[in-house]
């Protein structure tokens, strides 16, 4: 499965596809496309020397296509992209289109929902159950069905940041494995903990396990 990542920021989830694909024959990262040639997600792509493409203007969907063709692209992975995808693309490539959000959707999403505002909203809210959520990309902030899910327990005393880094240790987990099911599947497949498809790597450690053990 040939996989382009679209980011706008550091790319930390780039880099965890990168890191998980490397183990696996079933899926290659063909392409880092973005609209900040300056992301750290560019510097990534560089030294795994993944080909760039830098977006122009985010609204010109034919030339966001093209790239993608251009890499004959199986699935796109929004990994921290913060423009919308003009909805000619997202049609172009409906049910293989993924993004993944760091907060358990359909709450604390939408226009503006992204980074540190996400996980301040969270807290003020009062919830005491956040996470990380995987979905098809639809042409709305945040909306399309939900592919895969996984809680993070709000802590006494989580700040911001604090909150971010624990979800941002589960994305990192959350979406190779998303990806790879798919990889092995031939398509997008739903994630639902404990059935066989919830395993993080190419030798199918469970993710649940992983995670209980991690942050
Ligand atoms: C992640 O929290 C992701 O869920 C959101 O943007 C952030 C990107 O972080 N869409 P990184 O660039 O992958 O480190």
């Amino acid at each position: 499965m040939r996989v382009a990542v679209l980011a706008s920021g550091s790319g930390s989830n780039f880099q965890a596809l990168l890191d998980a694909c490397r183990e696996t024959e079933q899926a290659t990262v063909v392409l880092l496309a973005t609209n900040r040639a300056d992301a750290g997600a560019v510097d990534r792509a560089h030294r795994a020397g993944v080909p760039v493409h830098v977006i122009g203007n985010v609204a010109d969907g034919a030339a966001i296509r093209e790239a993608l063709d251009a890499q004959s692209v199986d699935l796109v992975v929004l990994a921290g992209y913060l423009k919308l995808v003009p909805a000619d693309v997202v049609a172009a490539y409906e049910h293989r289109m993924i993004n993944i959000h760091p907060a358990l959707l359909p709450a604390f999403g939408g226009r503006g929902m992204y980074g540190r505002k996400v996980h301040e909203a969270v807290l003020a809210s009062g919830a005491t159950v956040s996470g990380a959520t995987v979905h098809l990309v639809s042409t709305e902030y945040d909306r399309g069905p939900i592919i895969a899910q996984w809680p993070v327990a709000v802590r006494a005393g989580d700040t911001p940041e604090t909150l971010q880094q624990r979800v941002l240790a589960v994305e990192h987990q959350l979406l190779p494995a998303v990806v790879l099911a798919a990889a092995r599947a031939g398509g997008i497949v739903r994630l639902l903990p404990g059935e066989p498809n919830f395993c993080v790597s190419a030798d199918r450690r469970p993710l649940s396990s992983t995670l209980t053990a991690g942050p």
